[in-house]
């Protein structure tokens, strides 16, 4: 059916619902329907949700090819689809749902709180900071302030620690479970090489992101200065990868295109009994994208390896590229300077130090990005006042649980 003889049966005979294959397409025009005129498409899925456990109880290769509804029928909060009896199930689609899954036309909305904001030297008048009481306290809400602070600039303070191990893995744990690696599982350390790492010595560290030598490197890392006697120095440098990377791509777009491009190997060598690389070895370079974002900046020269898998004119474009990135990293305007410690999203943020003298003890621990990512999008769905979809303030079809639309 033609879009034009769909809208006039629907004008006729009021909200239409027609199948193809595998879609459907949902009309309406009826102004009993909370919902401006439109004529949309989404994917035809059998629902039959064990709601209590978030899971799909059937298998989709089991579906026939010609599924087709029995009977589809608008109602004021959603569309409930009746399946044939073989099948026999009624499924009710939310208006929201159907809006955020359409993808002809697409009509889903941007997540504001997606939008990042790029920052450079100057975010030192005003860094995001919370408290720890704020952090601790049972209501979540000022631990949603901590990662949606996280979320938009890709790095927090949190004000007033107590300068303990057992603090500090206390506020690791609101987010998620610590991530345990070779290093350990909560870090602490002074400059004694316990470990075979630069950050177990005096030695100033450039800007870097952390676990370029594994497949999935930390999502969250949590910094904690616990004690500097008899020294100076120390200082903590953060620099917003994307605000480098978005200058570099209007600047330099071949050179932003190189470093987008070529994979870079990395390793993990220093402690006895364990070799890290990334798996596929070459497959990750310095800025990865997902769908044409930028979705992760990896980047630490200390633990990078050959480059043995270029050609010689890729190997000179390779070296021309990340001398000017790291012109562009250690530019005043994207170093900021600090004498705290902060939790920093490690596939946005690089952080380096300066050297330093005397006894120096931090802590620390690494949060993985997925559970970090299902804490912020449970304390999204929480607190984040978003409506619950354009055509209806009705809390009943608020995107939570199996219409959450991340399912
Ligand atoms: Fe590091």
């Amino acid at each position: 059916m033609s879009e034009r003889s769909l809208l006039a049966s629907i004008q006729k005979n009021g909200p239409d619902f027609t199948t193809y294959g595998c879609e459907i397409t949902v009309a309406v025009l009826n102004a009993s329907i909370p919902s401006r005129s439109n004529v949309y498409t989404i994917p035809l899925m059998y629902v039959n949700v064990a709601i209590d456990i978030s899971v799909r109880t059937y298998r989709d290769p089991q579906i026939p090819p010609d599924l087709k509804p029995t009977k589809v029928e608008s109602k004021p909060d959603g569309l409930e689809v009746l399946w044939p009896t073989s099948l026999p199930h009624t499924s009710f689609y939310p208006w929201s749902w159907l809006r955020q899954h359409s993808y002809d036309p697409p009509l889903r909305q941007h997540e504001k709180s997606s939008e990042k904001i790029l920052w450079g030297s100057k975010i030192q008048q005003s860094p995001p900071t919370v408290s720890y009481e704020e952090v601790m306290a049972s209501d979540d809400k000022g631990l949603f302030k901590w990662l949606s602070n996280v979320d938009k600039f890709g790095f927090s303070f949190v004000s007033g620690v107590p300068v303990t191990l057992e603090a500090t893995e206390e506020l690791s744990m609101r987010i998620g479970l610590i991530r345990e690696t070779h290093y350990g599982k909560l870090w602490d350390f002074t400059a004694d090489l316990a470990k075979g790492d630069t950050a177990y010595t005096t030695l100033a560290l450039g800007a870097h992101t952390d676990n370029t030598y594994f497949t999935d490197p930390c999502g969250l890392q949590l910094f904690h200065l616990l004690s500097h006697t008899e020294g100076s120095g120390g200082s903590t440098l953060l620099v917003d990868g994307f605000y480098v990377a978005s200058i570099l791509k209007e600047l330099h777009p071949t050179v932003y295109d190189t470093l987008s491009r070529i994979g870079v190997p990395a390793h993990a060598a220093g402690e006895p009994g364990s070799i890290y690389t990334p798996t596929p070895r070459n497959a990750y370079p310095v800025l990865r994208h997902h769908q044409d974002e930028l979705a992760q900046i990896r980047w630490n020269n200390d633990d990078r390896s050959v480059m043995d898998h270029l050609s010689a004119s890729e190997v000179e474009e390779w070296y021309q590229a990340v001398r000017l990135w790291h012109k562009f990293l250690t530019s005043a305007d994207s170093e900021y300077w600090v004498q705290l410690s902060p939790v920093v999203d490690n596939h946005r943020v690089l952080h380096g130090r300066s050297a330093f003298t005397g006894k120096r003890r931090m802590c620390g621990a690494y949060i993985g990005v997925d559970e970090y990512r299902s804490k912020f999008t449970v304390l999204s769905e929480k607190f984040a006042s978003r409506p619950a979809s354009p055509e209806t303030s009705d809390a009943s079809v608020r995107e939570t649980g199996v219409w959450n639309h991340y399912l």
